[in-house]
């Protein structure tokens, strides 16, 4: 399975639903907002699918306690 390298970034952009958790998201790629917002360009980024997170639309972690 091909990955995302940090020391070689390329076009791609490479994305996995953690078991009851985020979806994670690594490569060359931009984040819109429901409003419309692009948000500042990074190569690193966990969304939140459990609806739980304080810092929506990123996971903050909460969906841990969904699992105990
Ligand atoms: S998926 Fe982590 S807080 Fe929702």
């Amino acid at each position: 399975m091909e990955t995302f390298n940090e020391e070689k970034p390329n076009d791609k952009a490479f994305i996995v639903l953690k078991p009851k958790g985020p979806v994670s998201i690594t490569g060359n790629f931009e984040v819109t907002l429901e409003d419309g917002t692009k948000l500042e360009k990074r190569e690193k980024v966990s969304l939140c699918r459990c609806g739980m997170s304080q810092k929506l639309p990123f996971c903050d972690g909460s969906h841990k306690a969904l699992a105990q």
